[in-house]
């Protein structure tokens, strides 16, 4: 394929837009349960409006854009007000993975400083954690150990403890993890690194812009912030539930001299002197501009009340799941995110049933479950969801164990020991996304 000979008009690629879009699932009508956290039409605007006016500014100049650099550390300073530390300092960054690569960075580098006979450096995370630990620890040449959780689906403490060692330089718990949506023990978990004089990190993607206004609400909220002793980084994003445009996260430090080996410079290049806060070099400045004018624009009486109907929902949501016969929510989460599924039947049947319902939900494995993270644009879904999630239980309660089709290619997969084929489809499937399919 080459560029076209002349450009199309307006029309033209407008109409192949909207004609392509009819071939996504249909997040806005909230039929999608991940991947996008819709917060209304009027932030919608605020986003778009805000990102056209400040389309083409690069966060990697804070001298030529002044306005970029009051908007990120605007945007820090009221994310560190959120997370209990007014004196937390940090960056934004393009997302939760990048927030997570950027404090490993900064534990790797500092142990080189600070401990420099640990010459291999490893991280401890929950089972649970998300896999953006082990692409930060492959990316930069520590060792991941993952520990498993307990009963209540949150880490196992004393694996854990057990699993330090020398060379330990990081702990980290989830707050909340993606699979379960519950709190691994922050207090003791930043206890045992504190003890130990090593580095704690709370990966509160999900929840760092939701779970301070579920406290203001009065709802009960496990310690996760600065406020618990030894933690010393949060990431926190704002693509998530601070309900800016995807590209936008913040990674926060407790202490402004951890987060300096984030930093990267370069005094002798003969481009100039350079040197870059994150992992990119250009920076979004349209993303770091649009989410400050969302938090202007909801302030916490705009984000308490999208977190009281998102909370209000989820309950209608836990509810009714667990009084469909055959179906349970694991465990108890601790916010909107959460997984449920079935000891009597094969729950990814169910979800092969409701995507013929048009819904789209997404599987868990080891052990099978579905997945729902539920957002302002599901409340006025969740009834016709529940009506069609228990249809759909009984077409599926009494079938037979399904011996083809995608729950058994699903279901032979998950079985597999040694995942090492299962990664090369896996990276096969990447792979072929991005070249031109033949009609
Ligand atoms: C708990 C948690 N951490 C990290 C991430 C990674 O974030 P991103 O996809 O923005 O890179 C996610 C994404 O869902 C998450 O749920």
């Amino acid at each position: 394929m080459k560029l076209p000979a002349r450009g199309l008009t307006r029309d033209e690629i407008d109409q192949q837009l909207q004609q392509e879009a009819t071939k996504d699932v249909d997040w806005k009508g909230g039929k999608l349960w991940t991947l996008v956290y819709y917060a209304g039409d009027d932030v919608a605007e605020v986003l778009g409006e805000t990102f056209k006016s400040y389309l083409y500014t690069n966060g990697l100049g804070p001298t030529a854009f002044k306005s970029l650099k009051r908007f990120e550390s605007e945007v820090i300073a009221m994310t560190a007000n959120l997370l209990g530390d007014d004196n937390a300092i940090g960056n934004m960054t393009t997302g939760g993975t990048e927030s997570i690569l950027m404090a490993t960075k900064a534990a790797r580098d500092w142990a080189r400083d600070q401990v420099p006979h640990i010459t291999e450096p490893e991280l401890i995370v929950p089972v649970t954690a998300h896999p953006a630990f082990d692409k930060a620890a492959h990316y930069l040449g520590v060792t991941l150990k993952r520990v498993p959780i307990r009963d209540d689906l949150r880490v196992d403490l004393d694996q854990l403890e057990a699993a330090i060692t020398p060379n330990t330089i990081m702990l980290v718990g989830s707050a909340p993890n993606y699979p379960y949506g519950t709190i691994d023990d922050i207090p003791k978990i930043a206890g045992m690194a504190l003890a130990r004089g090593i580095l704690c990190h709370v990966d509160s993607c999900l929840g760092g812009f939701f779970l301070p206004f579920m406290r203001k609400l009065g709802e009960p909220v496990p310690r996760f912030d600065f406020t618990v002793p030894g933690v010393t980084s949060i990431s926190a994003d704002l693509h998530k539930y601070g309900y800016s445009v995807r590209g936008t996260s913040t990674i926060m430090y407790r202490d402004g001299d951890l987060r300096r080996y984030q930093f990267f410079s370069r005094a002798d290049w003969p481009g100039g002197l350079y040197g870059s806060p994150t992992m990119t070099g250009s920076r979004p400045g349209a993303a770091i501009a649009a989410s400050w004018a969302l938090m202007q624009y909801l302030g916490e009486e705009g984000y308490l009340d999208r977190v009281k109907s998102t909370m209000d929902t989820t309950r209608k949501l836990i509810e009714g799941i667990n009084d469909i016969p055959g179906l349970t929510v694991r465990g108890e989460p601790d916010m909107a995110v959460f997984a449920f599924g079935s000891d009597d039947f094969d729950c990814y049947a169910l979800s092969s049933a409701m995507r013929k319902r048009s819904w789209d939900i997404e599987r868990l494995q080891r052990p099978k479950n579905l997945h729902l993270v539920v957002t302002p644009n599901h409340e006025s879904v969740a009834d016709q969801f529940l009506t069609d999630l228990r249809e759909a239980s009984d077409e599926v309660r009494d079938q037979p164990a399904t011996e083809s089709g995608e729950p058994a290619i699903y279901g032979a997969l998950e079985s597999i020991e040694d995942t090492s084929n299962v990664n090369d489809l896996i990276l096969n499937f990447i792979d072929s996304l991005t070249r031109i399919e033949s009609e």
